[in-house]
C-alpha cells in the first residue's frame, strides 16, 4: 500500500518517502550543493537516508524534513549532503589525463617554476584524495625537488568526511595497483597504525605539495587564483545544467591565460561555455584568450545540444 501523499515504501523496515518529502529533500539538496536529484534517484535517497533516520530515532521522512529545516538541523544538513554524494575515485583514474599532464601540461609550468613563477593546480571535488595525490606524484616524477619551488595543489570537496580521509592519506595496498612499483616505493610507506593490515600511507613529499580543504563549489570561493590547471572530474555530472554552466564560467574566470581544464570523460562543457575554452582532446580544454568572437558558440560537429549522459 502506498503511504499518504503518493510515496513509496521501499520494503519492510524502511520508512516511507512521500512525493512531497522527496521533492522537499531534492530542493534542499539542490540549494545546498547543486546536486540534482531527479525522480529516478528516489531509491538512492531512500536507501542512503534510511540510515540517517534510524540514527536520529525518527520514524518517517516527514519528521526528517522538519528536523532539517529547524535551526537545530544545520549539522544534519551537512550529513544529508555527505550521505548523498557519490565519492567513487581511484589513483590515476582516466589515466589519459595524467599522460597529458606529464607530457604536455607540466613541463612548461615546472620550467617556469625553476625561474621563480608560481604554479597552482586545483583538484575540485577531490573526494578521498586519490586525484590530488596522483597529480602530486606526477609532479614529483618530473621534479623530485618540487617542494623547493612555489608549486601547490589545492584539493577541495564539499564532504568533510572524504576530506578527512584525503588528509589522512592512508589507503589499502590494493588501491595502489594503478601505480608503478617505483611510485609505490617512492611515494608510500607502510602504515602501522589504524589503516588495517597492508595499509599504505602517502609519504611526506606528495603530502607536502597539497593543501586540503572543505569547499562547496556552488558557494563562495575564498581564493582568487589564478590557477594553471583545474581538475573537476566526475563532479558536475551530478549538477543541473544551470549549475554546470555557472561553474564553467567561474573556472574560466579563475584560470590564467591558456590555463588547462580537465573534466570527467562522461561530462561535457555546456554550449554557452564552449567559446571560453578550446578543446585539446578528450575532455581536456584550454582557456581561450578573451577577444573578438569570444561571445559566439561555434556549431557543434555532432549536432548535440545537451549532455547525453545526464540528460541535462
Ligand atoms: C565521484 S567523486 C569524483 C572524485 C574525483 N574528482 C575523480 O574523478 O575521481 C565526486 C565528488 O564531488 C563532490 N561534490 C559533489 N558536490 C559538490 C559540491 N557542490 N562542491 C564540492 N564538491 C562536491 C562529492 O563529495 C564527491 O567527493
Amino acid at each position: 500500500m502506498s503511504p499518504p501523499g503518493g510515496g513509496v515504501d521501499a520494503g519492510q523496515g524502511q520508512p516511507a518517502l512521500s512525493d512531497a518529502d522527496f521533492a522537499a529533500l531534492a530542493r534542499l539538496v539542490r540549494e545546498e550543493s547543486g546536486i540534482h536529484l531527479p525522480p529516478s534517484k528516489r531509491g538512492l535517497v531512500l536507501s542512503r537516508l534510511s540510515k540517517r533516520l534510524r540514527a536520529l530515532g525518527l520514524e518517517d521522512f516527514g519528521a526528517y524534513c522538519r528536523h532539517l529545516k529547524a535551526p537545530s538541523g544545520a549539522e544534519e544538513r551537512g550529513r544529508l549532503i555527505s550521505a548523498l554524494t557519490t565519492n567513487v575515485t581511484r589513483f590515476f583514474r582516466e589515466d589519459h589525463h595524467f599522460a597529458v599532464l606529464r607530457e604536455k601540461v607540466l613541463p612548461p609550468l615546472l620550467d617556469n617554476a625553476t625561474r621563480g613563477r608560481r604554479v597552482r593546480l586545483w583538484s575540485a571535488g577531490c573526494s578521498s584524495g586519490e586525484e590530488p595525490y596522483s597529480i602530486a606524484i606526477t609532479i614529483l616524477d618530473l621534479m623530485p625537488d618540487a617542494a623547493r619551488h612555489d608549486i601547490r595543489v589545492l584539493a577541495t570537496d564539499i564532504d568533510p568526511q572524504v576530506v578527512a580521509t584525503a588528509r589522512a592519506g592512508v589507503y589499502p595496498a590494493a588501491a595502489l595497483e594503478p601505480l608503478t612499483p617505483e611510485q609505490r616505493r617512492r611515494y608510500f610507506v607502510p602504515e602501522g597504525t589504524g589503516g588495517g593490515p597492508g595499509s599504505m600511507a602517502v609519504a611526506a613529499a606528495p603530502r607536502g605539495l597539497i593543501t586540503f580543504g572543505v569547499l562547496n563549489l556552488i558557494g563562495e570561493w575564498p581564493f582568487r587564483g589564478p590557477f594553471d590547471v583545474i581538475f573537476c572530474r566526475n563532479v558536475v555530472i551530478y549538477f543541473d545544467a544551470a549549475t554546470q554552466e555557472r561553474l564553467w564560467r567561474r573556472y574560466a574566470d579563475l584560470l590564467c591565460a591558456e590555463g588547462h581544464l580537465f573534466i570527467g570523460h562522461s561530462e561535457r562543457l555546456s554550449r554557452s561555455a564552449e567559446p571560453l575554452f578550446a578543446s585539446q582532446g578528450v575532455t581536456h580544454y584550454r582557456k581561450r584568450p578573451a577577444g573578438p568572437g569570444a561571445g559566439a558558440a561555434p556549431p557543434r560537429r555532432d549536432g548535440a545540444t545537451h549532455n547525453t549522459e545526464t540528460g541535462t
